[in-house]
């Protein structure tokens, strides 16, 4: 589940994140800079680069050896960095839980890619890691993102005031969850 092999689209596969996505990740995320803008925190121009990317990618990919994260990317058929999904926040014991972040290469939006990687990292967070449940938040007006949490199968369980410091400010955001299983907790 956590290397799954399914295409997710014509083209475009999920696959966890290397080191070497770095450049890549640079590129995409340089592409994709103003269309983010309103939904990502304020970053330095070093987040921009390689250097930046891979500095970030290692700190993700030591979480994730620790069994706190696991992130993957949306790969193409060249295997460049056209989206990312990361739960990150991974909690066991009683809560089981974990938190949802992603985006869409700007080049791929509307394509219903954000929506199957979604459904597909929650099968991952169930089977694969044993969670019960995701959570994700969404500025107020994130209404794409919002959309993408619903057809994925989370519902809205409130709103947080001033949550995230976003794009400049610290934004209000719609808390969504989604429950995995029923079960007792399992590994
Ligand atoms: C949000 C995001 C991940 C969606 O990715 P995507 O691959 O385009 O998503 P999907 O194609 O699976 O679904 C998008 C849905 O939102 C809808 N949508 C898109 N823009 C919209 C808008 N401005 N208002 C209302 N609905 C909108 C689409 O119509 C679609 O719904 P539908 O299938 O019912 O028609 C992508 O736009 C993105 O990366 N945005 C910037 C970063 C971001 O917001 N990340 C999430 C932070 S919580």
């Amino acid at each position: 589940m956590i290397n799954d092999i399914r295409p997710l689209a014509a083209g475009v596969r999920l696959r966890p994140a290397t080191l070497g996505d770095a450049g890549s990740f640079a590129e995409a995320l340089t592409r994709s800079r103003a269309y983010m803008r309103r939904w990502e925190p304020v970053r330095p121009e070093a987040f921009y680069t390689p250097q930046g990317q891979a500095q970030r990618l290692a700190g993700l990919l030591a979480d994730r050896d620790a069994g706190r994260a696991m992130p993957w990317v949306l790969a193409d058929d060249e295997d460049r960095v056209v989206g990312a999904m990361t739960l990150a926040s991974i909690e066991r014991g009683p809560f089981r839980n974990a938190r949802l972040g992603y985006w869409i290469d700007v080049e791929r939006a509307g394509r219903g890619l954000a929506t199957a990687a979604v459904g597909r990292v929650c099968e991952a967070a169930r089977d694969g890691l044993g969670l019960h449940r995701v959570e994700a938040a969404t500025v107020v007006d994130n209404t794409a993102s919002q959309r993408v949490l619903t057809k994925a199968g989370f519902e809205q369980i409130g709103t947080a005031p001033r949550y995230l410091h976003i794009d400049g400010a610290w934004q209000d955001h719609r808390m969504f969850q989604r429950i995995l299983h029923d079960g007792p907790p399992h590994s």
